[in-house]
């Protein structure tokens, strides 16, 4: 679903940001991406968001090379990716509910439509409480909910967190990994950048590192490839099926 090869990122000031990144992540992935501040962890996120364009190497959100997507389809690229960020982005002037609602309006649903899918939504991140008030009104845990709830609206196909827990207590940082952890087992692919070590140590799940721009390790298991006889199984069914398959 999303693929890094050989991602080099050099800023125009010379800064490499990214160095020769490769990986590959599944549908449906729960993955840790962990480096020191300035290890290139936002880049990655621009990259896919494609606000940055790389230097040299290729990124593919399925199977779309995104260097050769145009202007006008970067809202549908961004509506698939939700973005969560450690400084949450929220419109200050806006109830929580209005600050979902932004991503209901612009994927067009009526007003009723968009009401009835921000409960929803909210109650999902367990803010129903919360839809009237304001940011200023809130604490960081239900700001972070906030930016989630907002992520979600869009229905993306994945999630990425840049360093959601980066301004919250430890209990508020696992109330928000949980929530994390319960929208990938719904199926969405899940991607937080994180320098808690606590979280990722406690959580088996994999990690991407980067050290200075380089992938330094990769706890990918092998378990999640195919084996190679169900691969070959799928070869022999008829091709409608075989399609049918692939826009999963
Ligand atoms: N727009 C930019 N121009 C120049 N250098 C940048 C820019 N954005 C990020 N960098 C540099 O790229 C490196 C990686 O940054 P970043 O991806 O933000 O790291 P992280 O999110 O892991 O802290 C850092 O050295 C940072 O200073
Ligand atoms: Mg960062």
């Amino acid at each position: 679903m999303i693929v890094f090869e050989n991602v080099t990122k050099e800023f125009p000031n010379g800064t490499v940001a990214l160095l020769e990144v490769s990986f590959h992540i599944e549908p449906g992935e729960f993955v840790f991406i962990i480096g020191p501040s300035g290890a290139g962890k936002t880049t990655l996120l621009r990259l896919l968001l494609r606000e940055l364009k790389p230097t040299s190497g290729t990124v593919q959100v399925d199977k779309r090379d995104l260097s050769e997507i145009k202007k006008r389809e970067l809202p549908i690229l961004r509506r698939q990716i939700g973005a969560v960020f450690q400084d949450y982005k929220l419109i200050d002037d806006r109830t929580v509910a209005e600050n979902v609602a932004l991503v209901s309006e612009i994927i067009k649903q009526n007003e009723e439509e968009i009401d009835e899918h921000v409960k929803e939504i909210l109650s999902q991140v367990g803010l129903e409480d919360k839809a009237d008030l304001f940011p200023s009104q809130l604490s960081g845990g239900e700001l972070q909910r906030t930016t989630i709830a907002r992520a979600l609206a869009a229905h993306p196909k994945i999630i990425f967190a840049d360093e959601p827990t980066g301004n919250l207590d430890a209990a508020t940082s696992w109330e928000i990994i949980n929530l994390l952890l319960m929208i990938n087992k719904a199926d969405t692919t899940v991607i937080v950048a994180t320098h808690n070590q606590d979280i990722m140590q406690s959580l088996d799940k994999r990690v991407i590192e980067l050290e200075k721009g380089r992938v330094v390790r990769d706890t990918k298991k092998p378990r999640q490839k195919k084996p190679k006889a169900e691969t070959e199984k799928e070869k022999t069914k008829p091709a409608k099926q075989k399609d049918e398959k692939k826009k999963k």
